[in-house]
């Protein structure tokens, strides 16, 4: 193997992953190449070389320094087609896909269609790989999402108000309950947990009847719109509420330590698996290891069980 290729989606700690990949490469005397925007770039053959010192500085960066695009023409095997031609014509001998359910689906079918050896490394805030314990990205997400709620926290106290903060994750609610148990907040609504305004109201009321006089009420984007559970609860219980959707600020920012870490391990053990002649799947954490893991089981739906933190949370609140 002598070129290896980098393909990726933003989230924090792809930086690190990137220049993981780069020097351990390097290290292994194989040069890399960096994909820019994605399949988009990899249908059109945009591309950059990757040294060790065109990766210095970047460890402690958030997004990512290729960039990245939606794509929609990938969705089409003709598209496909074009990239993997791409892939041949550049003399790229392994591709790493840093990305979510997307990008690694988008890997998996290069392999299939084409036969691009391909590993992937789950990337997104998400986290909602089917099973990968933690992807990149994700801890830096909550971390800066609890950073948010920690300072919107001061004005629900100070003002005795009801907050309701919306966090991302789309149809996973990781991040929501991540951030819910950290902040000590008194309500999480997530994708996996039916939910009843009325019980919310009747708990918001219990409370206040013993003196209680602010809440924070964390919503996954996938669950409801926080402006619409803001409105019920006012309609239902005459308390004045407070709406902030936290929105990107939640994918970009400084890589945690646990991310540049996970990126350092992660990216190594990916073109080791290229090396090694491993394709079609992704490096992964599972219960603290780290191991190869197919594609086509990781873009499977995830089910996380959510019950005992759930009740944790309502414990404690
Ligand atoms: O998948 C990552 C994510 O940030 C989701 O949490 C969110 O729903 C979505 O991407 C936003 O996508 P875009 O940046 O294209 O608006």
């Amino acid at each position: 193997m002598k070129r290896i290729a980098v393909l990726t989606r933003d989230c924090a700690g792809v930086n690190a992953a990137i220049r993981a990949v780069v020097r351990t490469a390097a290290g292994r005397g194989v040069g890399a190449l960096g994909i820019l925007k994605g399949y988009e770039g990899l249908i059109d053959g945009l591309t950059v070389p990757l040294t060790r010192r065109s990766v210095s500085g970047i460890i402690n960066l958030g997004g990512t320094i290729l960039k990245s695009a939606r794509c929609e023409r990938f969705l089409s095997a003709d598209w496909r087609g074009r990239a993997a031609e791409t892939v041949r014509r550049l003399g790229i001998d392994g591709l790493i896909v840093m990305g979510g359910n997307g990008s690694l689906h988008g890997a998996h079918l290069l392999h299939v269609e084409a036969g691009v050896p391909v590993v992937g490394i789950p990337a997104t805030i998400d986290n909602d790989i089917n099973g990968v314990d933690l992807a990149l990205g994700a801890d830096t997400a909550v971390n800066v999402a609890l950073d948010a709620l920690d300072k919107i926290r001061d004005t629900a106290t100070s003002l005795e108000r009801i907050f309701v903060v919306e966090v991302m994750g789309r149809e996973c609610g990781y991040i929501a309950l991540q951030v819910a148990l950290a902040g000590g907040c008194e309500e999480v609504l997530i994708p996996e947990r039916d939910y009843d305004p009325d019980r919310i109201c009747a708990d918001i009321k219990a409370g206040n009847a013993e003196g209680k006089v602010s809440w924070i009420i964390i919503v996954a984007e996938g669950k409801a719109r926080a402006e619409d559970v803001a409105r019920a609860i006012t309609d239902r219980t005459g308390f004045e509420t407070r709406v902030a959707v936290l929105g990107h600020i939640q994918r970009g920012g400084r890589p945690t330590a646990l991310d540049r870490i996970m990126a350092a391990r992660l990216g190594r053990a990916a073109v080791d698996a290229l090396l090694e002649g491993c394709t079609d799947c992704c490096v992964r954490l599972r219960n603290g290891v780290l191991d190869l893991w197919p594609l086509d089981k990781a873009v499977l739906l995830k089910t996380t069980p959510v019950e005992s933190d759930y009740r944790l949370l309502k414990l404690l609140s």
